[in-house]
């Protein structure tokens, strides 16, 4: 059997644990803080209770008894034949984190880092094994959003990188190769091009917060639940993608030359709007809100497993 370490066990590290749990691998969790290893149980049964609940999981109790939880590091990375990193989003962090793992885990393990800003290059120089450093940027919560970015620094191991991808691939997640070290990788570039434009057409009065939000949930997200923007527009013209830049490239041209900038993302207008935004959740209720948006997410994930086989 398969092992994985996974270090760092808050909210991402636990849902890489039930994705590789779900996959049959043995995992082991280690987190620095005591206190939060010993509510993990609790924390893994309810998110493995969505997983059974829309057939996503087998179930629940199988799926918690492969999850070992490590109160060292050494125990962690003892057997691991792939090492998923998710502590803080901080750069001095990232270093001293990696530089442990790369002391500890067997040569040619792949330590991937689950960093959605900070490029690989930037968190391994100058490791003794910087070659099997690379990012596996998953999307929250990675056991309901199978997508996964693989970035590797110029150093990284392209044996490692082809590694990593048949693991991520072999455990349900979908990877994709990101070819360069850029900020924000893909996804996240993609959703500031879009936040940028939303924040620049609230701040100009053209549309409320509310209603920016129905135009992508029931707008264009329906229609990305299942297609990629270049699916889209590939039936949005009577001959296909190029026909669609003939036809709407001008407009696109236009719109883009009044884009939003960086300065859109300044403080003092990122907070006039935020505190305009009417659902203001204390914590508690980003918790169940946050089980309500899984529970909703379990579903559509069922219903697109279902649908794989139609087309
Ligand atoms: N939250 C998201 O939406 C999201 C999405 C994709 C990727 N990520 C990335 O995943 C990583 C983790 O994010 P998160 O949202 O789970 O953060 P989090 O704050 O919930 O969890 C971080 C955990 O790391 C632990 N930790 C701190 N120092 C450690 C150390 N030296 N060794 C082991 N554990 C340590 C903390 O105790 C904490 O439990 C970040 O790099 C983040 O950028 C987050």
């Amino acid at each position: 059997m398969s092992v994985v370490a996974i270090i760092g066990a808050g909210l991402i590290g636990r849902a890489w644990a039930l994705v590789f749990a779900r996959a049959g691998w043995q995992v082991k969790i280690y987190d620095i803080q005591p206190d939060l290893l010993k509510n993990l149980p609790a924390k893994l049964q309810a998110e493995s209770e969505i997983l059974s609940r829309h057939q996503l999981a087998e179930d629940s109790a199988g799926l918690l008894a492969s999850i070992q939880i490590c109160s060292d590091l050494e125990g962690a990375l003892a057997e691991a034949d792939f090492v998923q990193e998710n502590g803080p989003e901080k750069l001095d962090l990232k270093r001293e984190i990696f530089a442990k793992l790369d002391r500890i885990a067997a040569p040619d393990v792949p330590v991937a880092s689950s960093t959605s800003s900070i490029i690989a290059s930037a968190f391994s120089e100058g490791l003794a094994g910087k070659a099997r450093c690379l990012v596996g940027h998953p999307v929250n919560p990675p056991h309901l959003v199978p997508l996964v970015e693989i970035c590797g620094a110029p150093w990284t191991d392209r044996n490692i990188l082809n590694k990593a991808y048949d693991i991520y691939e072999g455990i349900g997640q979908v990877p994709v190769r990101i070819h360069s070290e850029t900020d924000g990788f893909v996804l996240n570039r993609l959703q500031g091009a879009l936040l940028a434009e939303a924040l620049q057409l609230i701040e100009e009065g053209v549309i409320s917060v509310e209603d920016l939000d129905k135009t992508v949930k029931d707008g264009l997200g329906l229609r990305w639940a299942f297609m990629g923007p270049f699916e889209t527009i590939e039936l949005n013209a009577p001959e296909g993608v190029a026909d669609y830049f003939s036809r709407y490239g001008p407009v696109f041209a236009k719109m883009a030359r009044g884009s939003a900038g960086a300065e859109i993302f300044a403080p003092e207008r990122t907070q006039k709007i935020a505190a305009s935004w009417k659902g203001q959740l204390a914590p508690s209720e980003i918790a169940e809100r946050s089980r309500w948006r899984n529970e909703r997410l379990a579903a559509l994930v069922r219903h697109k497993a279902k649908q794989k086989n139609e087309m």
